[in-house]
C-alpha cells in the first residue's frame, strides 16, 4: 500500500490535533489528544511530554495509532482521562471506533528533548518522536481533520469586523488576541491559513493598528 498522509487531509509542515491511542503495560487502552506534525508523505512528528502515559506507552511498545476526528466530546473526554471503553473498537490494538480515519504508526526515532523556555510548568522534558505511517484506514471518504489555525483565523476575522466599533479596552484585547492567533497560525497552520493571517495583519496595520509580538 502506498502511504500518503494527504489522503486524510494532512499538508506537509502543518500540525493537526489528533487523538493518539496506545496500549498500556496491563493491556488497557489509552487515548489522549496530541499535536501531529505532517513531516513527509509517510512520516509524522510529535513532541510529547515524558510525564504522559502516552509517552511511556510509545516508549515501551514503539507503536501507536493516530485517530482523526473532529468530535468535540472525544477531545474533551480523552483530555480529562474519562473516555469510556465503548469508544474503542473490539480490536486488540487501541483504536477509536468513531473516528473518521486512523493511521497505524511505528516509531522511527525517539529522542529526548528539553525546551528551556517552555511556559508549561513541567521539568521541560519531552520526547521528539518521528514515526512511520504503516497503514491508513479511512472510515469516512473525507476525514475531518482538526487544525487550530483555521479556528484562530476565523476568530481573528470576526474580531477584525468589530475592532473599529468597540471601546479601547476591547480594541486592546482584540489586538492581543490577534498576536496570539498569528503566533499559533505561523506554527501550526496550513499555507492557506498563513497567507490569510498575513493579509489580515497588513490590513490592520494599514488602518494604523500596532500588532505586537506575543510574549507569553
Ligand atoms: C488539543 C490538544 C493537543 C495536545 N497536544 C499535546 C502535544 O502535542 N504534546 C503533549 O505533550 N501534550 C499535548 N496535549 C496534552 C495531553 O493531551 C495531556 O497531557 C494528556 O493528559 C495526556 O494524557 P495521557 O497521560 O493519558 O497520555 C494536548 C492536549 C490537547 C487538548
Amino acid at each position: 500500500m502506498d502511504i500518503d498522509i494527504s489522503l486524510v487531509g494532512m499538508e506537509k509542515g502543518s500540525q493537526y490535533e489528533t487523538i493518539i491511542t496506545s496500549l498500556c503495560d496491563d493491556g488497557s487502552k489509552n487515548a489522549a489528544p496530541f499535536g501531529t506534525i505532517a513531516y513527509s508523505k509517510d512520516e509524522l512528528m510529535f513532541r510529547i511530554f515524558k510525564t504522559s502515559l502516552t509517552a511511556s506507552n510509545i516508549y515501551n511498545r514503539r507503536k501507536f495509532i493516530v485517530n482523526i476526528t473532529n468530535n468535540a466530546k472525544i477531545f474533551t473526554l480523552s483530555t480529562i482521562g474519562k473516555l469510556p471503553k465503548e469508544y474503542f473498537t473490539d480490536d486488540k490494538e487501541a483504536i477509536l471506533n468513531n473516528c473518521d480515519a486512523y493511521l497505524k504508526c511505528e516509531v522511527e526515532t525517539l529522542k529526548e528533548a528539553y525546551k528551556k523556555h517552555d511556559p508549561v510548568k513541567s521539568d521541560g522534558k519531552s520526547y521528539i518522536i518521528k514515526a512511520k505511517v504503516i497503514e491508513i484506514v479511512k472510515n469516512k471518504p473525507c476525514p475531518q481533520i482538526v487544525n487550530r489555525g483555521l479556528y484562530m483565523l476565523i476568530e481573528s476575522l470576526v474580531n477584525y469586523t468589530r475592532i473599529d466599533i468597540v471601546d479601547d479596552k476591547l480594541k486592546e484585547y482584540y489586538l492581543d488576541r490577534f498576536s496570539e492567533d498569528q503566533r499559533v497560525i505561523k506554527k501550526v497552520g496550513t499555507k492557506n491559513d498563513k497567507e490569510s493571517i498575513e493579509i489580515l495583519k497588513n490590513v490592520l496595520e494599514d488602518k494604523g493598528y500596532e500588532i505586537k509580538k506575543f510574549e507569553p
